[in-house]
């Protein structure tokens, strides 16, 4: 895609003394106390600071924590636990300022975290004057927030339209990259694992995908929907019976294609949703009327692998059975083992393909991990998400006024 890379301003020298502002994505999970569960995000947006504070720029990052009521600061919306990680990880002080938008005091070589976006009068509706505001902050504008280009927000859409200059950061251009390569210019086959509780909530995802790959394995409660779709009995399994006709559609349309979405040879059922529940493994045609389907048999779990084993590109989304319960994992487990061992071009995204991710310890052996959640769902649809969008619509000399 075409846009402007910070990369190329900082190798070009184009940064140096220059006042450079980064939307960050570092809407980290905390607990109770605040304490940060889980920091990935705040690691993936240092390459971006490290490379604007090399290029010789004084540095501004800021994010978005949380849903906060614009407006009314509270102590839990505050970035203030992210500046301290930031500041152990950096290893130098990252000062946290407040109330910046009329103006942020830095001297080249400063780095300064500015306190949570989205309590700005204004950010989430794209206010253009608190745009402009944040614009006149800055000479470069640089995104670098994948998990909220999805959002056309005053930090991540308006400010890019009166920035002087505006340009993708490493993270956000690297996501863009993945994704592109995999669902645009894949190796074939193009496999991609779709997978969670709804269709519903899936459905544009599927339809896409659908016109684009060549294998669409689904699970989860969407595999149900599409048994139900094939004329198998799902006995009290999670699915939606009015959206039995949409996954017809999507089986047709892949067919059309000569392409495939594979059902289930056989399947885990249980007579409960609990983690002691008795597993049993059985055909996918004999699921009895008191039956709830946890995962995919270990015949399909073995197939779906081999498929995998022999992709070109995998693109996955879902764990495809109850993984957090032992019984139930069997099938993630296999899926994301034939992952690792592919030799395929495979990206991940989304909460609990990670934690599967994570869970069966493959992170190094799938070659892109979407810090996106929203974000990542919507380019599988084939959207054009809003802050990538003005970043390419800047490449092309279109600035507002
Ligand atoms: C996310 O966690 O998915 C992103 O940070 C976006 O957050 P939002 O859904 O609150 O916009």
């Amino acid at each position: 895609m075409n846009f402007l890379r910070f990369s190329d301003l900082c190798a070009s020298g184009q940064a140096a003394g220059r006042r450079v502002f980064i939307r960050a994505d570092l809407n980290v999970p905390q607990d109770d106390a605040g304490r940060i569960t889980e920091d990935t995000r705040i690691r993936a947006s240092l390459p971006c600071v490290r490379m604007a504070l090399d290029a010789g720029a004084a540095v501004m990052v800021t994010s978005h924590l949380g849903r906060p009521t614009e407006g009314e600061f509270k102590p839990e919306d505050s970035l203030a636990p992210v500046a301290a990680r930031m500041a152990e990880l950096l290893g130098r002080e990252v000062p946290l300022v407040s109330d910046w938008v009329d103006g942020v005091k830095l001297a080249p070589g400063q780095l300064a975290l500015l306190e949570n976006c989205r309590l700005n009068r204004g950010e989430k509706k794209n206010d253009p004057a608190l745009a402009r505001k944040m614009a006149a902050l800055c000479d470069i504008y640089v995104n670098d927030a994948f998990g909220t280009a999805h959002r056309a927000e005053a930090s991540t859409y308006g400010i890019a339209q009166f920035a002087p200059q505006a340009c993708a950061g490493p993270l956000l251009a690297a996501e863009i990259d993945a994704i592109t390569r995999a669902l645009h210019e894949p190796r074939r086959p193009l496999v991609a694992i779709v997978a969670g509780s709804k269709v519903s909530t899936k459905l544009t995802i599927l339809t896409s995908l659908a016109s684009r790959v060549d294998r669409l394995i689904v699970g989860g409660g969407i595999a149900n929907t599409f048994m139900l779709a094939a004329g198998l009995k799902i006995g009290k399994s999670l699915a939606e019976a009015d959206l039995v006709g949409e996954a017809r559609q999507v089986i047709e349309a892949m067919k059309a294609r000569g392409a495939e979405v594979p059902i289930p040879s056989d399947v885990v059922t249980a007579k409960a949703f609990a983690a002691d529940a008795v597993a049993t493994v059985k055909p996918a045609h004999q699921v009895d009327d008191d039956d709830l389907i946890l995962d995919i048999g270990p015949d399909t779990a073995q197939s779906l692998a081999a498929q995998l084993k022999s992709a070109g590109t995998i693109v996955w989304n879902g764990p495809v059975g109850v993984f957090e319960f032992d019984a139930f994992a069997h099938g993630t487990e296999v899926i994301a083992r034939a992952i690792a061992a592919s030799p395929a071009f495979s990206i991940a995204g989304g909460g609990d393909t990670l934690a599967a991710i994570a869970k069966y310890g493959i992170e190094s052996e799938v070659d892109y991990i979407s810090t996106g959640g929203g974000a990542f769902l919507e380019m599988l649809e084939g959207k054009v998400l809003p802050a990538v969008e003005i970043l390419q619509q800047r490449c092309q000399g279109k600035q507002a006024e």
